[in-house]
Order: structure tokens, then C-alpha cells, then sequence
């Protein structure tokens, strides 16, 4: 894990591999953003210009390197651009700022440490410029010869320090302390969303939230096969019926002596899709180690919570399957008594996201918690609809919507508001069972956001975020964003604790 501190120390004189500096696009060229006065006046003031003789404009994302000025102990500096300069007496955006220093973290693998000289003009911007640099240091590499110093490979930027901030104070602390929290949990999602599905496993997955709940303080009960059909729990048995590898529900609690408020985070853990006997075509499968990235992701901010200490009470019930097609598995025809006693006429075996989801979201609403949010990999039909970067947000309160809405707004995620429009429910009808797994095509992320609709607690404020498009990155990595699993969800999902810790929500 790269290491974050704050530092007032001036830049000429920090030892270190690199000095990152912001360079915004302005209108008549490259401007250096504040935090860099010292860098650009050992320069006699000519950055800017050097900049633009070198090619750079301060468009986000791109990264220029030129030799440090003379008396500097650092050899580099990285001029990393942060898009339009904001208007008169406005800063950067959180966000810009979270971006620029992923990709600057990234440039910057193969280095040991790096000293950010970024804007920052309050707390919060010190939190974000921590958390996009430790987010863009990632890299997975537990599956390559000689780890990140093989041939595939560089290790990580291994120390990040922050100038600009006031180490001593508690505000700026604080916000240090929450960046490191989040991005190494959400880190730690995108270790899990990578790990091959034949070593990740309901069973191993249930183990290290296992061992992460000891760690941390949380209550971890885990449902094995066993207990999954002495209980009742026909979605998620019916669903792993065609594995090797037996499902788990994993609930983990995380409760605040104080807290007066209680959330509930539901997330979907596939951890494979083949589609099961609707076996899903070439093509379509070989990114699906991915459908436990709803789990992964509730399973981190659960964690990122009790480390933060947050005074409110968090569940997060994971629901672990493989969905895999064998002689035991469930048929397209066959029938599945759910927890809640509600019936569902399997139709499509590749629709399984909602049948785990429908037992764990009925689990979570027995304990009747102030809201529930599911989180989960659902269905291509939201990724057609909003693309690879935007989640779509579904509710059973309007008010709550917007409410989860304006948290992942906050926080930097993407996300919109989709509706669930009540004609879409009678494609569900079964003539057999009480609803089927299926419905109308169009609208199919609609469809399946009122199916879980119907295993929700009468009276509980739920939403679910439709995280299919952006879970898995398979382009290339941009801001702090890498390849591969990226912990959508986590921040907003930790935004509304937060938030409910501090009596703004619900
Ligand atoms: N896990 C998939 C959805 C998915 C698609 C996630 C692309 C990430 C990227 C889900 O289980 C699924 O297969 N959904 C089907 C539902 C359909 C059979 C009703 C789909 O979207 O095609
Ligand atoms: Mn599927
Ligand atoms: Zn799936």
C-alpha cells in the first residue's frame, strides 16, 4: 500500500523522485496552478512557457515530465493538467483534482516516492488529492512472475507527500486519515473483482471478510450451503446449484455504540457468470470474474466505516454464487421458493443477479434498517443505456434517489436517476409462479430493478445502483481510474453513512 502524508516542508528541499505540479488549460495556454510557486520561480518563472514549448496545454490527464530546476534534491517534475482553469475566485473541482493526481500517480510507477505540490485550498482538497493518488498508485500483480518488478510490470509509487495542507491541524488530519481509509478499501474491492474466479470462490470470499471483520471489529455471520436450505434460501441455493463451489450469504455488521440510525448495503457476488444453463455466447464471458463487484464493493465500505469509526450502525450482506451450468444445475423452467416464501419461475438462468439479490434484500429487510441500498452488476441493458462510466440509480422513494444521487455526485462517481415505471411489472407474470425472472426486453434495467423492488420490506427506503457499465474497466486507465476492477460504488456508498452518521440522510 503506497503511504500518504502530509508535509510542509519546501520543495526544493525534499528528497523524493518526483515533484508533482497542476498545470490548468487556459485561455491563451498552459497557467500553473497554485501550489507550485516555489517550483515555477526556481524556473525564474518560466514554467508555463516551458511547458507550452514542450507541447503541454493542462488538458486533463496529461502528463508532462522535465527536469527538476537547479538546487532541487528532486530530479523530475511532473506537470500533471487539471482541464479548464476554473473562473475568477473559484477552485478546481474536487474531482479535477482526484483525477489529476491518479494520473500523476500513475506516470509515476517505478518510482519510490513523490511529492504533490498540487491546488489545494481546503480539507477536502487535501483528501481528494490523497485519495486519487493512493487510487491511481493500484496495480494488481499477485498473478505475475516476481510480482510488480516482473518484466509486465513496475511496483507501485511506494510514499506520497501532500504540500499545502497544515499537518498539525485536525480538519486536514482528518481528511488524510479518511482518504487512506477509503482508497485502501476500495483498493482492496479491486484486488477481490480481479482475483480469478478459481481461486476466488463464495467460500474464500466469505473467508477474508471473515478475517477482515476479526480485524476490524465488525460481527461476520456466514451462511454455508447448509444453513443457505435450513433457512429458506431458495435464490441464492438456486443460483449455486450448478457449482462446485457451494454459495455463502455473508452478513457483517458494524454497529456504533451511539449510532441511531441504520443502513443497510446489499451487494451482488457472482463470482462467475457463465449465464448457467443459458449459457451466456463467446464473447460475453471472459470479463465475468466482475459480477461480484456489487458484493466487493459493500463488503469495503462496511470495512471503510468501522475504520472511520462512523456513528451509525452498517450491515452489509454479501450474497455469494457461481453461476455455472452442470447436471445440478437449475433449468430455464424450473421454479425457486425464495427466502420471503415469494415463488420465481427461473426462465433465463442468466438472469441470477436478482435471484440472489431478492433473498439477501428480503434477509436485510427483516432487521427493518432506515434504507437499503443494493449494489449490484445487473444487467447489460443499463450499460447499453448509460455507457461504461455512469451507474444507474433506482428507488422506491423519489426523495431517496436523489438523495443517493447528490452523495455519488459528491463523492466523483457517475451515476443518474432511472425510473421503475409500474408497466413494465406485468412481463413478470408467470403462469406457474408468482413472477418470473424475466420480462420485456427493452427497458431491461428497469425490469430487473422491479423485480427486487418486490423483496423489499413494506415501508423501507431502498435504492439500487446498477453498476454493470462502469464495475470493469476494459479500456485503458485514465485519472485514478486503472484497468480491470475499478470500486465502483465504494465512495458513494461510504458518503451515505456519512452522511446518515451526521443526521443528513433520511
Ligand atoms: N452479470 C450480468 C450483467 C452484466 C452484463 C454485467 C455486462 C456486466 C457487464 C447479468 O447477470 C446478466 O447476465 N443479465 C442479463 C439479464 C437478462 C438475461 C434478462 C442481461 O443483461 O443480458
Ligand atoms: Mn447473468
Ligand atoms: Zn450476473
Amino acid at each position: 500500500m503506497t503511504a500518504l502524508t502530509l508535509s510542509t516542508a519546501a520543495a526544493a528541499g525534499l528528497r523524493a523522485d518526483a515533484i508533482v505540479v497542476g498545470v490548468a488549460k487556459g485561455a491563451e495556454g498552459p497557467v500553473v496552478a497554485p501550489g507550485a510557486e516555489a517550483v515555477d520561480k526556481a524556473y525564474d518563472g518560466r514554467l508555463a512557457a516551458i511547458l507550452e514549448t514542450l507541447g503541454a496545454s493542462g488538458a486533463e490527464g496529461e502528463v508532462t515530465k522535465l527536469p527538476a530546476p537547479s538546487g532541487f534534491k528532486a530530479p523530475v517534475v511532473v506537470a500533471v493538467g487539471l482541464g479548464a482553469e476554473p473562473e475568477k475566485d473559484r477552485a478546481f473541482t474536487a474531482e479535477s483534482l482526484r483525477r489529476a493526481a491518479g494520473s500523476a500517480a500513475r506516470a509515476l510507477a517505478g518510482s519510490k516516492k513523490a511529492v504533490f505540490a498540487l491546488p489545494v485550498s481546503d480539507p477536502a482538497d487535501a483528501g481528494a488529492i490523497g485519495e486519487g493518488a493512493l487510487l491511481g498508485a493500484y496495480s494488481f500483480d499477485a498473478y505475475k512472475e516476481n510480482g510488480s518488478n516482473g518484466k509486465n510490470g513496475k511496483a507501485p509509487l511506494a510514499e506520497v507527500a501532500l504540500l499545502g495542507g497544515k499537518p498539525r491541524d485536525k480538519a486536514y488530519k482528518a481528511a488524510v486519515e479518511r482518504a487512506t481509509a477509503v482508497a485502501e478499501e476500495l483498493n482492496r474491492a479491486r484486488d477481490l473483482i480481479n482475483t480469478p474466479p478459481n481461486d476466488l470462490t463464495p467460500a474464500a470470499f466469505a473467508a477474508i471478510a471473515q478475517t477482515a471483520g476479526k480485524e476490524h471489529g465488525l460481527k461476520v455471520q456466514v451462511h454455508d450451503e447448509k444453513a443457505l436450505a435450513k433457512g429458506g434460501y431458495g435464490g441464492i441455493l438456486g443460483v449455486g446449484a450448478g457449482s462446485a463451489a457451494a454459495p455463502r450469504l455473508v452478513k457483517l455488521s458494524y454497529r456504533h455504540p451511539k449510532a441511531d440510525k441504520h443502513l443497510a448495503f446489499v451487494g451482488k457476488g457472482i463470482t462467475y457468470d457463465s449465464g448457467g444453463i443459458s449459457l451466456k455466447p463467446a464473447g460475453h464471458n471472459e470479463t465475468m470474474k466482475c459480477d461480484m463487484s456489487g458484493a466487493a464493493a459493500v463488503f469495503a465500505a462496511v470495512v471503510a466505516a468501522a475504520r472511520l469509526g462512523l456513528e451509525v450502525s452498517v450491515t452489509g450482506w454479501l450474497a455469494l454464487a457461481e453461476n455455472m451450468p452442470s447436471g445440478s444445475a437449475t433449468r430455464p423452467g424450473d421454479v425457486l421458493r425464495m427466502y420471503s416464501g415469494k415463488t420465481v419461475e427461473v426462465l433465463n438462468t442468466d438472469a441470477e443477479g436478482r435471484l440472489v439479490l431478492g433473498d439477501a434484500l428480503w434477509a436485510a429487510s427483516e432487521e427493518n434498517p432506515d434504507a437499503i441500498v443494493d449494489v449490484a452488476t445487473l444487467t447489460g441493458a443499463m450499460v447499453l443505456a448509460l455507457g461504461n462510466r455512469t451507474f444507474g440509480i433506482m428507488a422506491n422513494d423519489d426523495a431517496f434517489r436523489t438523495a443517493v444521487h447528490e452523495a455519488a455526485e459528491e463523492v466523483g462517481e457517475d451515476s443518474w436517476p432511472m425510473p421503475l415505471p409500474e408497466h413494465l411489472r406485468k412481463g413478470m407474470d408467470s403462469p406457474t409462479a408468482d413472477i418470473a425472472n424475466m420480462g420485456e426486453r427493452m427497458g431491461g434495467g428497469l425490469v430487473a430493478g422491479l423485480f427486487l423492488k418486490e423483496f423489499v420490506g413494506e415501508g423501507i427506503a431502498w435504492a439500487h445502483l446498477d453498476i454493470a457499465g462502469p464495475a470493469f474497466n476494459e479500456q485503458g486507465p485514465f485519472g485514478y481510474t486503472p484497468k480491470g476492477g475499478t470500486g465502483s460504488a465504494v465512495r458513494t456508498l461510504v458518503r451515505l453513512a456519512e452522511l446518515t452518521a451526521a443526521g443528513d440522510l433520511g
